[in-house]
């Protein structure tokens, strides 16, 4: 069953996960705060990710060590770094906006179809009845596939994220009377409310010159304007002045502070490719339509790496990081049948990006896996950009290969030899493998994923239903709760003197109010994976009960070992 989003707002709310961003002034779209157990579950994610990425990287794909280093940059930047990144040209979304109710729409997500043009081979071999496509149109006739469809998943994928009718190379123009009207039957289909599936409204406006946009908002009958692009930067100034020449941009990747601080990092700390640079922190994105909770949010933030090899071994360090990630979330606690990689198509690659690999996430909100991590081959697009802007050289130099060459082919000659030197094989520009993460998206999927109703027994043995969040017990907000069974017998003292321990290594909490079974609930509900009670047998023989939160199975301990029980059960593996 998909976890019903309204009860997982509402219990994040309640419990302090998640708040809207000042919300006593009635919100602001696209920011969200994080509460006090919502702060603890995104920086142990935060951690997990450093911890297991950056100080302690999983063997490289012949089981060598991995280089990893780490990196804090400055939100604002230069803004001559996003010409050369081509965000200042390009990083922008194709909107329409309706002349009746004045709403703004992201334009790929409003037209609600894909158009494209099959090939001969491919129109040969799709009967009317028998394709893969939610609707067929050819020559003006739609034609439904006879369900279920006989075609794998990854047809579709592998040529558009989602679509909903296709036409033949002479189909488009006379798709065009059918399209609203098939457009309104996907809406109710698919129970869209706000957001619409398809594809670039260029493609459609040149497929489809004389078509008539209607607005998709209910109870609206006005018309879309031509698609318009917007750019997705926040702009502020630096400085006194609010002049054009004090513009600049708040960072919408961490990643070009990785690619302008490259040289610096080759100076400072000695890597030799292939190596990392691991970066954490803040972006911004003014989104056109921020939605679905924190998903698509203006502020964010991401775990970018930044690989740098070799050209000739790029695509063995993408297929190793395509595994690598995918894997990290499934340790995580994901299951995995709700991840899903998906290799873009060439249609959906961003300018620098020879192949894109997205692991995307069933959210419950959706009926196709969303991207939650972006695996990028950026091939030397963003060096060789920041070498040819900013005129500094952004080179590899391998000391190693030249050290091993053979000199005695230059047979003296200085020049020869020094040109050999400074070009390829030895100095070249690297490609980049980039790993880039959402935090937010992160810790809003292992939300989704840990909410569970079920049932347990009371402190009488009576079935109760319960709400857990069933957090794997590293990213838990709260590691373990200590609670005396009752507040008298100097059950109390045991249990603050564990608490105050056990405090001083691990997130725990200390809760001596009320009924036993409602502070195991109340726990059950933060995702607490152990709860520790402090009983009368304590008081006869050191020991104190220990409860898992998943299997509710209780185990005797030693006091004394509780510590170390915690530290082998949260340990990373
Ligand atoms: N440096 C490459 C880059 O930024 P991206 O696919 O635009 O690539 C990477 O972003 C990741 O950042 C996404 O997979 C997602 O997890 C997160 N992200 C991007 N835009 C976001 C948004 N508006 N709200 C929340 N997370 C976002």
């Amino acid at each position: 069953m998909p976890v019903d989003m309204d009860k997982l707002v509402s219990l994040c709310k309640r419990r302090g996960f998640i708040f809207q961003s000042s919300e006593i002034y009635g919100g602001i779209n696209g920011f969200w705060d994080y509460g006090p157990l919502g702060v603890e579950l995104k920086k142990n994610i935060k951690d997990a990710w450093w911890h297991d990425m950056v100080r302690n990287p999983p063997a490289g794909p012949d089981g060598q060590e991995i280089s990893m280093v780490g990196l804090d940059c400055a939100i604002i930047m230069n803004p001559k770094v996003w010409v050369a990144s081509g965000h200042v040209g390009g990083f922008s979304d194709p909107m329409v906006d309706c002349l009746k109710c004045k709403r703004r729409f992201r334009a790929d997500k409003v037209f609600l179809g894909a158009f494209f043009r099959l090939s001969e081979a491919e129109s040969q071999a799709f009967s009317p009845s028998n394709h893969p496509f939610d609707v067929l149109i050819t020559k003006g006739e739609v034609h439904r596939p006879s369900a279920p469809s006989p075609y794998p998943d990854n047809f579709l994928a592998s040529r558009a994220p989602e679509f909903a009718l296709s036409c033949e190379a002479n189909g488009a123009l006379e798709a065009q009377e059918h399209f609203a009207e098939l457009a309104k039957a996907l809406v109710k289909k698919r129970k869209l409310k706000g957001d619409y599936y398809g594809l670039e409204s260029k493609s459609v406006n040149s497929a489809l010159p004389n078509w008539q946009r209607s607005c998709p908002a209910e109870g609206c009958d006005g018309t879309l304007t031509e698609a318009r692009s917007f750019n997705l930067m926040f702009k502020t100034y630096v400085g006194a002045l609010q002049s054009e020449e004090n513009v600049a941009y708040l960072r919408p990747e961490t990643a070009q502070g990785i690619f302008a601080n490259f040289k610096n990092v080759l100076d400072s700390s000695r890597v030799k490719l292939p190596f990392g640079i691991a970066q954490i922190g803040k972006a911004f994105r003014n989104e056109i339509n921020p939605r679905n909770y924190t998903f698509r949010s203006r502020e964010f933030e991401q775990m970018e790496i930044e690989f740098f090899c070799h050209p000739d071994e790029s695509m063995k360090w993408y297929q190793y990081w395509r595994d690598v990630r995918k894997a990290w979330y499934t340790q995580l606690g994901i299951q995995s049948e709700r991840l899903r990689p998906r290799e873009q198509g060439k249609e959906e690659l961003a300018h620098y990006s020879i192949g894109t690999t997205d692991i995307e996430y069933m959210f419950p909100f959706s009926d196709e896996p969303q991207e939650l991590e972006g695996v990028a081959h950026r091939g030397a697009y963003d060096l060789t950009q920041h070498q040819t802007h900013s005129g500094k050289d952004m080179s590899y130099f391998d000391e190693e290969l030249w050290a091993k060459a053979d000199k005695t082919q230059f047979a003296g000659d200085r020049k020869a030899e020094q040109q050999a030197k400074w070009n390829a094989p030895y100095k070249f520009i690297p490609h980049v493998i980039e790993p880039s993460a959402g935090a937010d998206r992160f810790t809003l999927a292992v939300l989704c994923e840990a909410y569970t109703e079920d049932t347990a027994p009371d402190e009488n043995g009576k079935p109760q239903e319960r709400v857990v969040m069933k957090f794997h017990p590293r990213l838990a907000p709260i590691k373990a709760a200590v609670f005396p069974l009752v507040n008298k017998d100097g059950m109390p003292e045991k249990a603050q003197a564990l608490y105050r321990e056990l405090k001083q290594e691990f997130a725990v909490f200390f809760d001596d109010k009320g009924a036993i079974g409602r502070r195991y609930r109340r726990q059950d509900e933060a995702g607490t994976p152990y709860c520790i009670t402090i009983d009368g047998q304590t008081l006869q023989d050191e020991t104190v009960t220990l409860r898992d939160r998943d299997s509710l199975k209780q185990e005797r301990v030693k006091l004394a070992g509780v510590a170390e029980e915690l530290r082998k059960r949260l340990r990373p593996r």
